[in-house]
């Protein structure tokens, strides 16, 4: 009898959809086994206003195909700009689930983000108030910061003073990639959580760089030393409640990834699971992988977990395809460089 493993549907709290034919082709990748995910708005414009996100939560919807369930969970990027009243709007409403706040050119469409952080103290305050939680990309962007420790940096100089200003916001830590950033996120109580992406548990900066360069492991933040992929790999396994499932899974084409340029991401939605339940397998936590994956999100966000469940089989190594083909060309899945034996059934 094979050994099988079932778990509440799990959740993706960081996903990037894109747009249009992009959108089309990724959403069923994440759909066929989440339930819902926080969608990042850095779309080009951005989702800055209440009514972007509720027109792009149609075009999601839209682009689901017949017969599969899936909620998006919206967000509003945040800009100097941003109007407190509109968002709360948003937020009360129902529309959207949190705030992405990206410093101003720290990664993909990052443009519109924030150069100067008081700027945007009034509207944090207005989070606060309503319990609107901000999610963040933390890596700061002066240019004399080496950028393996922009994301250390970042917690220093930006986040523990934000932090302290406003002690009631809700805050996420996106992506985190360090030991750094696990243990701020354990020093602190209430109010402060972290998401981990697949890939980060998978590979360290050697995968990048040793014996060639390797554009479809370059990802922002940038996969650090074997020392942070082990801290980051005890945090999601501990069973910690303040750690969860965020994929970061960002597709962007091959020719995009492949370039003197290369963009950064990872596309994770398709093999996640199978790439997870072989990951806590490994760390002897197989038991707490439905708290990674779909029980401390929602709870974070006071969101119920999911009433449905998957189940994952386990068996001789299988391969997921290379590509996901898309009207605007491949993209590639992320590879895991390990075989895989669970597969959602
Ligand atoms: C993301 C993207 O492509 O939109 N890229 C990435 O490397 N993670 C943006 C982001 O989340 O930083
Ligand atoms: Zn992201």
């Amino acid at each position: 009898m094979s050994e099988t493993l079932t778990l509440r549907r799990p959740d993706d709290w960081h996903l990037h959809l894109r747009d249009k034919d992009m959108l089309k082709a990724v959403l069923p990748e994440t759909a066929r086994h989440f339930a819902r995910a926080i969608i990042m708005p850095n779309l080009v414009p951005p989702v800055v206003r209440g009514d972007d996100a509720l027109a792009y939560r149609d075009r999601i919807l839209a682009a689901l195909p017949d017969g599969m369930k899936f909620t998006p969970l919206m967000t509003l990027y945040l800009t100097e700009d941003t109007d407190p009243d509109d968002l709360a709007e948003a937020h009360t409403s129902g529309l959207i689930k949190a705030v992405k706040l990206y410093p101003a050119g720290a990664t993909t469409n990052s443009a519109s983000g924030v150069r100067d952080f008081d700027k945007v103290r009034p509207v944090l305050e207005r989070m606060a108030e309503i319990g609107c939680p901000l999610c963040v990309h933390g890596e700061v962007v002066d240019a004399d910061i080496d950028i393996f420790d922009r994301e250390a940096v970042f917690i220093d100089r930006v986040l523990d003073p934000i932090r302290q200003a406003v002690p009631k916001l809700r805050v996420v830590m996106e992506h985190i990639t360090t030991q750094n950033a696990a243990d701020y996120v354990r020093s602190n109580q209430t109010g402060l959580a972290a998401t981990i992406t697949t890939h980060h548990l998978v590979i360290n900066r050697n995968d990048i760089l040793v014996g060639g360069i390797k554009p479809h492991y370059y990802c922002l933040p940038v996969a650090k030393r074997e020392e942070h992929r082990l801290a980051l790999r005890a945090a999601a396994t501990s069973g910690d409640a303040r750690f969860f499932l965020g994929t970061d899974s960002a597709p962007h084409t091959d020719p995009n990834k492949l370039s003197a340029c290369g963009c950064a991401g990872c596309f994770t939605a398709t093999n996640t699971m199978s790439i997870l339940a072989e990951v806590f397998e490994n760390e002897g936590a197989l038991d707490k992988l439905e708290g990674f994956a779909s029980l401390h999100g929602p709870a974070f966000y006071n969101l119920p977990a999911n009433d449905e469940s998957i189940t994952l089989t386990k068996g001789g190594p299988f391969r997921y395809p290379e590509k996901l083909e898309t009207p605007e060309g491949p993209v590639t899945i992320f590879d895991p460089g390990m075989d895989l034996h669970w597969r959602v059934a």
